[in-house]
């Protein structure tokens, strides 16, 4: 009898819900808690009418915490057998390790080198749809670049370096040895530069659970651990330590990564890539090796073992510090985002109470980092599949690095004379490394400063990856030259990433049911219809992501957003050594000064290059286009604003 009551009263409410929501969330809505149904509902209304990011910024703060409240309890699953593995006492393990094990408390090998991407979305198999449409028909008609656009002055090369600099610190997909190959169709095999080309697939390794029978495996510790120049595992880190004063390999005549007899880089990552990465792994190395001094100045006991440690924790911090606080906000510039970056690093109360009183209160008024205990949201820490998927952000590089003149004197706004147009392709790989040897760290920084990157549009992948060299993991040219964007393509579909709408309705966003509910572009529309036809539900991810409206302000889709609003913060929140190691004990005062005293990129590089700084950057961030006016001052207090 009460069963039967309590049976109706459930029905009336979901039928209550019903009423106010988009058919194609019933399902994901009958799964919440009675709490969750409501917080939806508040997003869901504002979502209908479009107006999140238009809110004040205080409400549209709420709306996003709401957000990532749903998406953590709903958008994260594990891949692999248990979500517990062993427990060990953290005191026992007070630094970072080589390979990423023991940073959870109750799991010892989360997060590191060679275990599963966890996911954002359940799988969606698409074996039987590997080929439609064709990739190489998807990369021809929507991807290639035909005119290159920027992103105008909001993002510069530096800035697109650095998120290569992130990805090679976080994931990379281990490959089987069998080869797949694809064939570029009648229709467009004449503007493919490749006819045909060979990749090895992705490995798909059984996980042994029943929910998500198999997944792919990270080579990269997932941690935010600086992995791009202390590798992923011990063997990488013997290769760039010098074992003296805890310091790492470089050449200190250049300032440039050292190179090993056949031309390879010597740092913790050298997988496919360029100039403008190696620049920022040259420069965090000299970071790490100042922190050193710095530590052995004031500790003078401290063996090369501590100082190594320690000044990996204070580096990876600043890495991280940097990428939320100072890159983020330039990706996503409006005040809404500035402030919601801002509160995960030091809370609503700001830096100048943290600074005072240290962190008072949760998550919302202390910030992520510095939480007494790390928090996972019941699922073991790992980057997921979607999230390599939004970060495929090719579009960002151009076709040519402008190289400027630093020895002649400022322009306007402190803009170096332009020298010459070097072409990408003679700046990646080992044939990159001699070319940035010939520029030099100075001008190829400042080059990159004044240069903005390209935008993530439809038809703005670069053309030069539709031929381009891929390397082994140890940084050696494969003999296959591959079709990037193609490539993509066949790889989000072959690791069952979810197609564009069915990854929106996944995250709680509203779907598209026709091609103008993505895009105003009539020729966009044109060509979306003739790969896919009028079926939305085919469009695959990346296509979807470049196509996408964006919001003002924003240099990606709010779609890639949603997962960088959940995964950026797990980055912090799940990570012992941002939570509750991030103190005085752990990283020293000193080190722990040093992170609390750095606040952007252009801070670390007004440390060791102060002239160059002071020569060449007019602007405030060192991710904006460098002859940028310096912002103004806003009078009115961050939280009350309401964006443009
Ligand atoms: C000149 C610079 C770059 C080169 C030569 C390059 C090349 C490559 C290659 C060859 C792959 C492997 C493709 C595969 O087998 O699936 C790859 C993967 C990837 N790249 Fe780049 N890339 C560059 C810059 C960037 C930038 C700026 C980003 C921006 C976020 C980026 C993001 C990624 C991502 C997310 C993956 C997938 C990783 C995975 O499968 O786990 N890359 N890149």
């Amino acid at each position: 009898m009460f069963s039967a009551i309590m049976a109706s009263i459930r029905a009336l409410i979901t039928e209550f819900f019903h009423l106010f929501i988009h058919r194609d969330f019933h399902e994901a809505v009958a799964k919440m808690t009675l709490i969750d149904r409501l917080l939806f509902l508040i997003v869901h209304f504002i979502d209908k009418l479009g107006i999140w990011h238009r809110l004040p910024v205080f409400l549209g703060l709420f709306y996003l915490g709401i957000r990532r409240h749903l998406h953590e309890s709903y958008n994260l699953f594990n891949v692999g057998r248990s979500t517990v593995g062993v427990r060990f006492n953290p005191m026992d393990y007070p630094y970072r390790t080589a390979d990423g094990k023991y940073n959870d408390p109750f799991n010892e090998g989360a997060g590191s080198e060679g275990t599963f991407f966890g996911r954002n979305i359940l799988p969606v198999d698409q074996k039987k749809k590997l080929m439609k449409p064709d990739p190489m028909v998807v990369a021809t008609k929507l991807l290639a670049r035909r005119k290159f656009t920027d992103t105008g002055k909001q993002f510069n090369m530096i800035a697109a370096s650095w998120i290569q600099f992130m990805i090679h610190d976080w994931i990379d997909h281990l490959e089987d040895t069998k080869q797949i190959e694809l064939t570029a169709p009648k229709e467009v095999a004449s503007q493919c530069p490749l006819k045909s080309f060979k990749f090895y697939k992705t490995k798909e390794v059984p996980t042994g659970f029943y929910e998500i029978k198999e997944g792919g495996l990270n080579i990269r510790t997932p941690w935010w651990d600086g992995s791009a120049i202390y590798g992923s595992n011990a063997e990488r880190l013997q290769k760039v330590r010098t074992f003296k004063d805890g310091k790492l390999k470089i050449d200190s005549n250049t300032d440039l990564l050292l190179h090993d007899q056949d031309g390879t880089p010597v740092s913790g990552d050298v997988r496919n890539g360029w100039a403008g990465l190696s620049t920022l792994q040259a420069l965090f190395i000299k970071e790490h090796n100042a922190v050193c001094d710095t530590l052995k100045k004031e500790y003078r006991d401290m063996d090369d073992e501590e100082l190594y440690h320690r000044a990996r924790l204070v580096t990876s911090a600043v890495i991280a510090k940097v990428h939320t606080i100072d890159w983020t906000v330039e990706l996503l510039k409006t005040d809404t985002l500035r402030a919601g970056m801002r509160a995960n690093w030091y809370g609503l109360l700001g830096k100048k109470f943290k600074d005072t009183f240290g962190h008072v209160g949760g998550v919302v008024l202390g910030g992520l980092v510095g939480l007494k205990k790390p928090n996972n949201h019941g699922v073991p820490y790992s980057l997921t599949e979607e999230f390599v998927s939004v970060y495929r952000m090719h579009g960002l590089l151009p076709d040519h690095l402008d190289l400027r003149d630093i020895s002649a004197s400022p322009g306007p706004n402190k803009s170096p004379p332009l020298m010459e147009k070097v072409p990408m392709a003679n700046l990646i790989g080992h044939k990159g490394e001699k070319t940035l040897a010939n520029i030099g760290f100075a001008k190829q920084m400042v080059s990159m400063g004044h240069q903005a990157c390209g935008a993530l549009e439809l038809w703005n992948y670069p053309t030069w990856l539709r031929d381009v060299i891929p390397h082994d993991v140890d940084g050696h040219d494969r003999p296959d030259h591959v079709d990037l964007p193609a490539l993509e393509v066949y790889r989000d579909r072959e690791r069952s990433v979810a197609r564009y709408n069915e990854f929106r309705r996944t995250l709680l966003l509203i779907p598209i049911s026709k091609w103008e509910d993505l895009t105003d572009d009539e020729e966009a529309i044109r060509d979306l219809e003739e790969v896919y036809g009028d079926d939305v539900e085919e469009l695959d991810l990346l296509v979807g992501l470049m196509a996408e409206k964006k919001i003002t302000g924003f240099a990606i889709s709010e779609t890639a957003f949603v997962i960088f609003l959940l995964m950026a913060s797990r980055r912090l929140e799940a990570d012992r050594f941002f939570t509750s190691n991030f103190n005085e004990e752990t990283y020293t005062k000193k080190g722990f000064e040093w992170v609390n005293t750095t606040e952007s990129l252009k801070d670390v590089l007004e440390r060791h290059y102060p002239e160059l700084i002071k020569k060449w950057m007019n602007s405030t961030s060192a991710f904006t286009v460098w002859d940028s006016p310096p912002e103004s001052h806003n009078p009115i207090p961050i939280y009350l604003r309401v964006p443009q």
